[in-house]
């Protein structure tokens, strides 16, 4: 398994190309099974995740065409409507063909997801949407079996708490629906969006993507489009956070601030200046040392979850104490004890933790537990002193582009130990 060693200590300077959002990405990809049309898509980032449900949609039927970032994906037929367990346990964004399939071929047969070691992460709101869309649903050893042989309808769908994934499954499951589907309580990320752009560019009619209403009106088929994917928030805070840690000044390339929400305001009161402009957001640390911040992490505009073990990470050299709150997952503190082993002071305490800032944290050997806590530990050695080795980097190959290119180009010292 390969690993990450880092030399801590060294500011960065230089620029940084934001790639595409993985999160957008994969729920696009997912729409191409709604047509037989070719859907081509731009900016779309070259990482594991992409490639696993790649697997996943050609064993679905479709054509796959993958030069540079632009994918193109044509479904002329379905050759299949079962989704392996295999293919489908190791990343939670695979379940999302569910909808795709029932909603173009009357049936679909998709094993319960998997995906990061987060919590429980339920999927009973999607299929709880399906249903009200007039799918039959069984559980069958570990497969979720739908139909609905006459085709979906539209309905109402009232979702008791704000799912991403959800919101996203009920929409990529109403646009080929009988009649009209309002979808209330729906997540307003932008990823959310720039699926519903592209779905509306296939011929789909969506109102108030974005919004916490969406109105989705069926229609009897969708053609084929071309679709940009908007830039990786996630990342583009992440490397934000980056320049926090190490200090120097990085421009991030394609970033908009405008999809951080929260993120923004948090990350200037702890010391960062962004300052945009119509191609990408330069970040600097203002201060000496970052300033502690209390966080609560929530669906968007709010603070990510997504972005918690990072900002975990640039608090443990804050001046203070920064109370943080995960509201999203029951289980996202993994990466507190691996920070604990290059000296920071962080107590968890249920779904709260509390990060004492220490003057420098001291390189050390760590384990990457989930993707972003991955990432978290790799903002932690860039400001350590000494070595740190992160362990198990495959986590960080399912949601970060060429990681470690982006960041030696900036004056990392950070290298792929091949095992
Ligand atoms: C979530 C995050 C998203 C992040 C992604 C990967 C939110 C609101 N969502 O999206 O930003 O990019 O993880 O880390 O921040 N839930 C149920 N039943 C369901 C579906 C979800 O109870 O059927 C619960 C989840 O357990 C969780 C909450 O709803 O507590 C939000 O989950 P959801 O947004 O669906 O998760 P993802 O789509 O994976």
């Amino acid at each position: 398994m390969d690993k990450l060693a880092i030399i801590g200590g060294r500011p960065l300077f230089g620029e940084i190309a934001i790639s595409g959002a993985k999160n957008s990405a994969l729920k696009v990809m997912a729409a191409s099974l709604l047509t037989d049309e070719t859907l081509t898509i731009f900016n779309v980032p070259r990482l594991a995740d992409v490639d696993m449900l790649l697997k996943l949609l050609a064993q679905h039927g479709v054509d796959v065409t993958f030069e540079g970032p632009t994918l193109t994906l044509q479904a002329r037929t379905i050759a299949s409507t079962e989704a392996p367990y295999d293919l489908v346990r190791k990343m939670r964004a695979t379940f999302n063909v569910l909808g795709p399939l029932l909603a173009r071929e009357g049936k679909a047969k998709v094993s319960l997801p998997g995906g990061c070691a987060i919590g429980a992460r339920p999927v009973d709101l999607h299929l709880k949407a399906l249903a009200a869309m007039g799918a039959k649903i069984d559980l069958d050893e570990g497969y979720v079996v739908a139909a609905a042989p006459q085709g979906l309808s539209g309905a109402r769908i009232d979702f008791p708490i704000v799912s991403v994934g959800a919101t996203e499954h009920a929409i990529l499951a109403a646009v080929l629906a009988k009649g009209e589907t309002v979808i209330s309580n729906a997540a307003r990320e932008p990823e959310i969006v720039d699926l519903a752009n592209c779905l509306m560019a296939m011929g789909a009619r969506i109102e108030g993507a974005g919004t916490s209403t969406i109105a989705v009106s069926g229609v009897p088929r969708l053609h084929g489009a071309h679709h940009t994917v908007l830039p990786d928030r996630i990342e583009t805070g992440a490397y934000a956070m980056a320049a926090g840690v190490a200090g120097g000044e990085l421009y991030l390339r394609h970033a908009r601030l405008d999809l951080l929400g929260a993120a923004v305001g948090v990350l200037e009161e702890a010391g960062l200046k962004l300052t945009a402009d119509p191609t990408g957001v330069r970040v600097r640390r203002t201060l000496d040392r970052c300033r502690a911040v209390n966080l609560v992490t929530q669906p968007f505009p709010g603070f990510p979850t997504d972005l918690q073990a990072q900002f975990m990470a640039l608090m443990t050299t804050a001046d203070g104490t920064s109370v943080i709150k995960e509201t999203i997952f029951e289980n996202r503190f993994m990466h507190a004890p691996e920070l604990g082993r290059m000296g920071a002071n962080i107590s968890v305490d249920g779904q709260t933790a509390t990060v004492r800032g220490v003057r420098r944290l001291k390189g050390a050997p760590v384990m990457a537990t989930d993707l972003r806590a991955s990432m978290g530990l790799v903002l932690a050695g860039l400001g350590a002193e000494g070595q740190t080795l992160v362990n198990r980097v495959y986590h960080l190959d399912r949601g970060f582009e060429r990681l470690e290119d982006k960041l030696v180009q900036c004056g990392a010292l950070i290298e792929r130990v091949r095992g």
